[in-house]
């Protein structure tokens, strides 16, 4: 698909943004201008770094100001499910928030999303929509990027924070074999495992490092981001050398530690580009009830975060 010329910024422009603490490092406006730009849409896509303590705030701005959407990343995405009007199917299932959408009433007094509005238009009633497109991705990208159909997988999951909780119970649900937690506080892995073997008793679920081959090793820890992090699992009690693909959620930097390690091991691997960019990809879709331009999106997504 050609890009589109842009237009410069006017009284009309709309806007969606990604709300996040920090947030300076984020690819998303990169990868989602880009997809805008290609649809056409004079719309741009922002960044703004919000402490937990305003994001009612910021969403309550963006709604009063007629933003198309929001994306919510580190460290709102639980909290606004309590912030937001209705809960989508998505977000209701995962527990989680990352994408939300401005909606307002038609003339027939159906909900409908403000870009199907003209600027000016939309009425003062808005509603903020909840959905959650991380869960998705996590298991399109491994698919993706790694050749891996999790059902029926051995896999380790490294961190049972907000991330790690969100993938393994997708996991769960697409049917891994079994599931092994660990996390550095262990009262958090154990909850996990009591949260998956009350929605999905076929799993098989344990607290610790497995023994024997591992199919996928799945970080959603934060160790990694920083230069100098150690890695996210202890080599004296797991080893690589029984793996056979290791994803890591980070995407900055494109190689961590872990995937060194992983690589040097022989161990298919990849980080969380793909990740990023098929929640991106989804939310955009739901903004706009497109489709989305994935081609362009990945390209400008590889641009930001390889150059
Ligand atoms: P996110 O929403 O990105 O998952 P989070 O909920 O704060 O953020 O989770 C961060 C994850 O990284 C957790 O698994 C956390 O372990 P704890 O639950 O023990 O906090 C893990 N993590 C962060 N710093 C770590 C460190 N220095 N060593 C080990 N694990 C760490």
């Amino acid at each position: 698909m050609p890009a589109a010329t842009r237009q410069p910024i006017n009284a009309t422009t709309r806007f969606c943004a990604v709300l996040g603490h920090p947030v300076k490092h984020s690819a998303s406006p990169a990868f989602q201008n880009a997809g805008l730009q290609a649809l056409g849409l004079d719309w741009r896509y922002l960044a703004f770094d919000v402490h937990p303590d305003h994001l009612r705030d910021a969403i309550e701005g963006a709604r009063r100001m007629k933003f198309i959407g929001l994306n919510l990343t580190v460290p709102h995405k639980l909290l606004a499910v309590k912030l937001v009007d209705v809960l989508d199917e998505s977000a209701r299932r995962w527990g989680a928030v990352n994408t939300i959408r401005f909606e307002a009433r038609d003339a027939k007094r159906r909900w409908q999303p403000l870009r199907t509005f003209r600027d000016g238009e939309a009425p003062e009633t808005i509603r903020t929509v909840g959905f959650n497109t991380d869960a998705d991705a996590i298991v399109r990208s491994i698919r993706e990027d790694l050749g891996l159909d999790v059902r029926g997988k051995r896999v380790l999951l490294l961190g049972a924070g907000g991330a790690g909780r969100v993938a393994a119970l997708k996991l769960a649900e697409v049917g891994a074999g079994s599931l092994h937690l660990v996390n550095r506080t262990r009262g958090k892995a154990t909850a996990l495992r009591r949260e998956i073997r009350r929605r999905f008793p076929k799993v098989c679920v344990a607290v610790g490092y497995p023994d024997g081959p591992v199919d996928l090793v799945l970080n959603a820890t934060s160790l990694g981001l920083r230069a100098g992090d150690p890695l996210p699992f202890d080599p004296a009690q797991f080893a690589l050398k029984n793996v056979r693909a290791v994803y890591d959620m980070i995407y900055r930097p494109a190689e961590t530690p872990l995937l060194k390690r992983a690589r040097q091991a022989g161990c298919r691997t990849a980080n969380g580009l793909g990740m990023l960019l098929w929640q991106g990809v989804a939310a955009l879709e739901i903004w706009t009830e497109r489709n989305a331009p994935v081609e362009i999106m990945r390209r400008a997504l590889r641009r930001n975060v390889y150059a």
